[in-house]
């Protein structure tokens, strides 16, 4: 963009926040620093934690996206009070509960699979709650059937129609043992949820135990619940009365931090994620190491560099953590295009999250996908029935194309495909990615991109 005085940069900056096609002119290093604040996927566990609580509750590091406003926006349809104090301060008073109708929680939860944990809260909060058909990205079936197992084990009434699915707690909640089939994110944010409040002990075992839930498990002890993470995926939840509100600053986002660091390598960049955290990358780290980037990590953030000359290939699995994040492969993809020979991507944890991959075809990349996955000595975990592997080879050059956001880190992928290419590329729904990504396209401009607002 070109120079502007600060009440124009502002009202420029607001235009790019809700572009819908934007043209990229690629071809160029990405370089300098961004900032990353509050983990989308604690962000909104946080705000629906405060659902829980008597008192209100106060939450920093909030970032302005969108996943950010659809739970504000539910949260407000059933009473709860939310304000910005200053940026990035979310106070959030639940005292006024109370039911909401059901098409104003369709309104507001439409792109969103956060719902689904306003069960446990409102169960124990109004003896009642519902959650019309979720959203979320478009990845893989994504069915809730471990986090409605685990309602009824509570003691909740579910029935299913064609609107969603209303469930009510005759009585209070009762503690439980819950096996989760597979160390599911949202089905371990469910228990939580709903134990610190139930009648006696409930005990989780296969738990997720990602650093977004050790967060919401730290928020949740804040409040008064007593919660003991055992070894081998076991928690153990001794419900409580009734819970105060917390004061918490929000873990920092590491899949975005994660998305920024492929960004350097893909453009063969310089960028310095603030806010990035090393003990949350770990694994993400090894692997940047083995394709070749750089990193300095110091108190405030991580340096992320290309090394020059040509990047390795590497095999990558997806996993639950502290393996390597699902979230992290759609990004490192775009850089192992540009890595020389062949790499190999298995995704296990959905079974359809390689269909970004098809733009960076159209861009020239060279990437095949296996739709069961393919066998290699390199693997550490059994196959699931919905994996994938994508085999890149490398390196190619890419080039522009018109293309369109699938989902959140898909787009954000082709965002980093474009201006990685040679030419110009029109990115179309872009909104998509403003679901988890602050700021994109300012943070993109101050990286040195340029870029026009599409029509
Ligand atoms: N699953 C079921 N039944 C269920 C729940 C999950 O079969 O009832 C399956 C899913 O279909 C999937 C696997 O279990 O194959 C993992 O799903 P999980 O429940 O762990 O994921 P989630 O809670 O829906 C969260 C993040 C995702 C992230 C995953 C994995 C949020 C809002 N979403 O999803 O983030 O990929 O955990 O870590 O926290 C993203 O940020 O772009 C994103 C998709």
């Amino acid at each position: 963009m070109a120079q502007m005085d600060s009440s124009s940069t502002t009202d420029a900056y607001q235009k790019m926040e809700v572009a819908d096609t934007v043209v990229f002119e690629g071809g160029k290093p990405l370089v300098g620093e961004v900032t990353v604040r509050g983990a989308k996927n604690l962000v909104t566990k946080a705000m629906v934690a405060a659902l829980l609580a008597d008192t209100p509750s106060i939450l920093e590091g909030v970032p302005d996206i969108s996943d950010v406003a659809v739970v504000r926006g539910l949260l407000q349809a059933h009473a709860v009070s939310v304000s910005e104090a200053k940026d990035g301060e979310l106070h959030l008073d639940p005292r006024g509960v109370k039911s909401a109708h059901f098409a104003e929680i369709d309104a507001h939860a439409g792109s969103s699979r956060i719902p689904i944990l306003f069960c446990g809260p409102l169960l124990h909060q109004l003896g009642e709650a519902f959650i019309p058909d979720l959203g979320g990205c478009r990845i893989g079936d994504r069915p809730i059937n471990f986090h409605l197992d685990a309602l009824r084990a509570f003691g909740a009434e579910i029935e299913k129609n064609y609107e969603g699915v209303s469930l009510k707690a005759p009585a209070r909640l009762v503690g439980t043992k819950v096996d989760l089939p597979y160390p599911s994110v949202g089905a371990t944010e469910q228990v939580l949820l709903t134990a610190v409040r139930a009648k006696g002990v409930t005990e989780l075992i296969n738990a997720a135990i990602e650093p977004e839930i050790i967060d919401l498990i730290s928020i949740l002890q804040k409040m008064g619940a007593i919660i003991v993470v055992e070894p081998n995926r076991t928690i153990v939840i001794e419900g409580v009365d009734s819970l105060l509100g917390f004061r918490h600053r929000a873990i920092a986002d590491r899949n975005e931090a994660a998305s920024w660091a492929a960004a350097a390598l893909a453009t063969r960049g310089d960028i310095y994620v603030r806010g990035a955290k090393q003990q949350d990358l770990m694994t993400f780290l090894n692997i940047y190491r083995k394709v070749g980037g750089l990193f300095d990590v110091d108190d405030q953030g991580i340096r992320f560099r290309h090394p020059g000359g040509l990047i390795s290939p590497v095999v990558i699995e997806t996993d639950v953590h502290p393996g390597f994040m699902t979230d992290w492969q759609q990004p490192m993809v775009v850089a192992l295009t540009q890595a020389e020979g062949r790499s190999i991507v298995h995704e296990t944890v959905y079974e359809n999250r390689f269909g970004f991959t098809d733009a960076l075809v159209q861009m020239g990349a060279q990437i095949e996908v296996y739709k069961e996955g393919i066998a290699s000595i390199t693997r550490r975990v059994p196959s699931r029935p919905l994996e994938q592997a994508a085999v890149i080879s490398g390196p190619t050059s890419l080039h522009g194309a018109n293309i369109r956001v699938p989902d959140l880190r898909g787009g954000f992928s082709h965002v980093i495909a474009a201006v990685t290419a040679q030419g110009s590329s029109e990115v179309s729904n872009m909104g998509m990615i403003s679901r988890g990504y602050e700021h994109l396209l300012q943070k993109l401009d101050n990286l040195g991109v340029s870029f026009e607002l599409g029509p």
